[in-house]
């Protein structure tokens, strides 16, 4: 039997309409929650990341601006937009788009967003705040992928669930948030002895490798909840071939013809669709969600920061 797929373009959606109902609630008393995008150089996927954020703050009615900075910029000039963003009141969240150019220190950068605008959840406080178990500001492709879960009443409590990828923005805060809703959580990585059995033991398997179809037939158990997290290019007639299975494979050919590359995960859709109990596609499964919730932390960030200014 084929996995159910879970579709994160629909859980999206629910997510933004509760945002924007919320945020159009606080245009009556004339507050307008505000994010500002902070992209350094022309990596043509950020560009691409970065604007579909502004378009979707418009879409659900906040309000938004983006800085766009040469691939040369010292971390001394971003520090100064940043500090400049963290003293301005209509400004409620900022993202500053990752990966930086290698000149830049990206940990200093990160820790230098006022953590009630960080919202990323990059910020030593909230990342410290979530080990907690604190409220706090939570990454929003892992923050993302609870909400999915949750829309399709898939139970994490007692759960085993395994984690491929120890990243700060992915992997560790997916781990985090898991074992908060009391699953039994298993972190792999490149050295893990015996990935493939380890990932058999999951009722519940997160791949965010960035790895190409990494995750085979061999690594699910049947019946798991298998969540892609990668996004990766696929640019051969060989590989469409390999990860895809065959119902797929026209409709994947063709793409590959007219843009040279086609959206691939970090999981093989070919071997594992029979095996998996449920599937998130790529694409149309966690990326949606990420921008979903970076709505959603804005707006959040956007009320806690007027309660707290109230008392
Ligand atoms: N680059 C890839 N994913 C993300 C993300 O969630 N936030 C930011 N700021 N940069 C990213």
């Amino acid at each position: 039997m084929a996995a159910e797929i879970l579709n994160g373009v629909e859980v999206a959606e629910h997510i933004k309409q509760g945002v924007a109902a919320r945020v159009k609630e606080l245009a009556e008393r004339g507050i307008k929650p505000g994010l500002a995008v902070v992209l350094v150089g022309d990596n043509p996927a950020s560009k691409v990341y970065v604007g579909s954020k502004v378009k979707t703050c418009e879409a659900l009615g906040l309000y938004s601006e983006k800085y766009e900075l040469p691939p040369d910029t010292t971390t001394e000039r971003l520090l100064s937009v940043i500090q400049d963003l963290n003293q301005r009141d209509e400004i409620d969240g900022i993202l500053v788009q990752a990966p930086l150019p290698s000149q830049i220190d990206s940990k200093l950068i990160f820790d230098s967003v006022d953590p009630a605008k960080d919202v990323d959840g990059f910020h030593t406080t909230n990342v410290g705040r979530l080990v907690r178990n604190e409220d706090a500001l939570v990454p929003c492709t892992p923050a993302g992928i609870i909400e999915l879960l949750d829309y399709y009443k898939i139970p994490i409590s007692g759960a085993n669930a395994v984690v491929i990828g120890r990243s700060d923005i992915v992997g560790k805060p997916m781990a985090m948030l898991m074992l908060h809703r009391n699953a039994t959580v298993t972190i792999c990585h490149s050295k893990t002895r015996d990935l493939p059995g380890v990932a058999r033991q999951a009722d519940i398997l997160i791949a965010a490798i960035g790895r190409t179809a990494m995750v085979t037939g061999d690594f699910v158990r049947e019946g798991a909840v298998v969540v892609d997290v990668g996004m990766n290019n696929a640019t051969t007639t060989e590989e469409v071939e390999r990860i895809f299975p065959e119902a797929e494979r026209v409709k994947r050919l063709e793409v590959l013809s007219k843009r040279g590359s086609t959206l691939v995960g970090d999981v093989e859709p070919r071997t594992v669709i029979d095996k998996a109990g449920w599937l998130t596609p790529v694409p149309g499964g966690v990326g949606p969600l990420t921008i979903a919730m970076l709505m959603k932390n804005t707006l959040r960030a956007a009320e806690k920061r007027r309660e707290e200014k109230r008392v």
